[in-house]
């Protein structure tokens, strides 16, 4: 693990779940049992756990996506559900690479990077040059202008990158944002996602079933009964 966990661990508390219960088809399956979980800003976190526990559930309730049965979760101390402008609170503060990346086939590379800061009411100019930052720093320069059905998959995961960093989030919520890749690209991808992080210095929340990977974050949190359960310190 990283040695700089002590330093970020004393940090400010941005993501919060609070005994979140969280069932799914009229209660027949509760996935979220009493999940207790901070994040501290900065950190990196790798959410693991065997597939159908509750991960990808967890980040859409961080995100705003979905909402808790019981329980609260909270973005930088603001209850979520609550907030009475929560588009534009996840907006500005959270980015979200989905696991099936949930581009635009259809558009190009630069469309779908451009939506959410169009939606976030950010100016052109300060868009585009976000988008030849990130596209710079991602390799993907020369592929503004191709359609997403048109770009590999390592590609795609890039920009799907590109895309939840556009209007420069404090916090990335990750759902296996290398999981379709073999493991070569998935180390690129991973590689530049915590070099992004790092000097941006935003705060990650990536769920993953990749240990080599999982263990490079800051923390490793294990999902499993509905909970979430930390190995104790070395
Ligand atoms: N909208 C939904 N309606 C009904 N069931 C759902 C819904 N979303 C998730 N589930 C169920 O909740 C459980 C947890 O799903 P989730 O996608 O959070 O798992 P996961 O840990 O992300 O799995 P994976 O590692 O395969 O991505 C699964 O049994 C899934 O079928
Ligand atoms: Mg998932």
């Amino acid at each position: 693990m990283n040695n700089t966990v002590s330093a970020k661990n004393v940090g400010t508390v941005v993501l919060r779940a609070e005994d979140v219960w969280k069932s799914f088809d009229e209660g027949t399956i509760t996935v979220l049992k009493g999940v207790d979980f901070e994040v501290n800003e900065g950190q990196t976190i790798a959410l693991c756990g065997p597939s159908g526990c509750g991960k990808s559930t967890l980040l859409h309730l961080f995100g705003g996506l979905d909402e808790p049965d019981r329980g609260t979760v909270s973005v930088n101390g603001i209850e979520v559900n609550r907030h009475r402008n929560l588009l534009r609170l996840l907006r500005h503060e959270i980015g979200f690479v989905f696991q099936l990346h949930n581009l635009i086939p259809d558009l190009t590379l630069e469309e779908n990077c451009l939506i959410p800061t169009v939606a976030a009411g950010i100016d052109h100019r300060t868009a585009q040059s976000r988008l030849r930052q990130l596209t710079d720093r991602t390799g993907l320069s020369h592929r503004l202008n191709q359609r997403i059905q048109k770009l590999s998959g390592g590609e795609r995961q890039r920009t799907a990158l590109c895309r939840a960093l556009m209007n420069k989030p404090k916090i990335l919520l990750a759902d296996e944002p290398t999981g379709s890749l073999d493991e070569q690209t998935s180390s690129t991808v991973f590689e530049l996602l915590l070099d992004i992080v790092a000097t941006e210095g935003v705060t990650m929340v990536m769920a993953t079933h990749d240990r080599e990977l999982a263990v490079r974050c800051d923390r490793l949190v294990e999902m499993h009964d509905g909970r979430i359960h930390e190995p104790a310190a070395d």
